[in-house]
């Protein structure tokens, strides 16, 4: 069974957000508002949107917010997504991507429930820099102690995730290179998307992957290595074999022709793309009362009408109906 869109993509991977509430306000996302903005749904509601996606084909989920950790009952998610299995009778893999702030005391809890790796956020390696871009005064020691928690617990390879933005944390790029070296993790940098809620994406702010392979190139050299066609990173090595980073670059090489994800939003609605106009209402068919059946069919129908692409930076660009924390990562 294999979920295929209209321009023939295999979809397999799912993203699902728990929650929309976040203990961070990071410059490049959230305003200072506290509120979120949908409810979320009970976990058993996840699981079984889980369990009939897993059915249709999808063998990664992803589990999102907001902030993950900040869901009661995230766990118990974790640990009913691990008994599931794949029609061919595989397990899935289940990650997650959470800010870290709560993580060093989850790691061993999530990694018995059957949590496979995680993703966590952090844009500066430098405490007060990292204040200034999350507007949380005292969080990097527990996001640097999430990390370090996380390879103990074997949740590899741990990612981190940098949004890059100029003026605000460009010259973090070497220094995060050095810290992907020292630390054993895989430093991704993303360039800034248009998905905020404070409106201040313009070209100009975007650090491009052409940039960052340069600054760290000053560094040392980098050698490009193979990377999934579906995956939206490109991997680069430094030339002594140590330390791994990723360049995520959907502004300046845009991967949607090998795009493989759907979103599920925290209020249960499905995203085709991160830039989606619209969404569908994949838990109103549930509280309609909709069979398994019935919902698979509605999600193949939702598929086959994924976007071809987005539109970023080019004059038809119409923004998507929800920001990021609203969408899940
Ligand atoms: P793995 O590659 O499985 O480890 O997943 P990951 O979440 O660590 O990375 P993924 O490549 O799925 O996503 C990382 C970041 O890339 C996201 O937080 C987004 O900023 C960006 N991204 C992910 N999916 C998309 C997408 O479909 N479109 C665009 N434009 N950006 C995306
Ligand atoms: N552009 C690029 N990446 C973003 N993220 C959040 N907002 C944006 C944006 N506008 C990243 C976060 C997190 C992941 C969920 O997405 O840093 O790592």
């Amino acid at each position: 069974m294999v979920l295929v869109d209209k321009f023939g993509r295999e979809i397999t991977d799912v993203r699902i957000s728990i929650t929309d509430r976040c203990n961070y306000k990071c410059v490049y996302c959230r305003t200072g508002n506290e509120g979120a903005l949908y409810a979320d749904l009970p976990i058993a509601d996840y699981l079984r949107m889980s369990r009939v996606l897993i059915g249709l084909g999808i063998r990664k989920v992803r589990i999102t917010g907001g902030e993950p950790l900040l869901r009661k009952g995230v766990v118990d998610f974790v640990r009913e997504l691990s008994r599931l299995r794949t029609p061919q009778g595989e397990r899935l893999d289940i990650a997650m991507t959470t800010n870290g702030h709560l993580l060093a005391e989850m790691v061993q809890p999530l990694k018995d429930a059957g949590l496979d790796r995680v993703t966590v956020s952090m844009d500066a390696v430098d405490p007060d820099r990292f204040a200034r871009i999350t507007r949380v005064a005292n969080g990097y020691d527990n996001v640097l102690a999430g990390i370090r928690a996380a390879r103990q617990v074997g949740l590899s390879p741990v990612k981190v995730n940098c949004v890059l933005m100029r003026g605000f944390n460009e010259d973090q790029i070497i220094p995060f290179g050095m810290f992907a070296r020292e630390e054993g993790v895989v430093v991704r940098f993303i360039e800034f998307m248009p998905l905020e809620e404070e409106r201040v994406w313009s070209p100009d702010v975007v650090v491009t992957l052409d940039e960052i392979v340069r600054r760290m190139s000053e560094y040392r050299p980098l050698i490009e290595i193979a990377h999934e066609r579906s995956e939206t990173a490109r991997r680069y090595r430094f030339d002594d074999g140590i330390g791994e980073i990723g360049i995520i670059a959907p502004v300046s090489h845009p991967f949607c022709g090998h795009c493989s994800r759907i979103r599920i939003t925290s209020d249960g609605k499905i995203r085709t793309c991160l830039f989606s106009i619209w969404d569908h209402d994949l838990h109103g068919q549930m509280r309609r009362g909709a069979s398994d059946a019935e919902l698979a069919e509605f999600i193949r129908g939702v598929v086959q009408r994924k976007e071809q692409r987005h539109h970023i930076g080019e004059p038809d660009f119409v923004p998507a109906s929800r920001t990021m924390v609203h969408i899940g990562g």
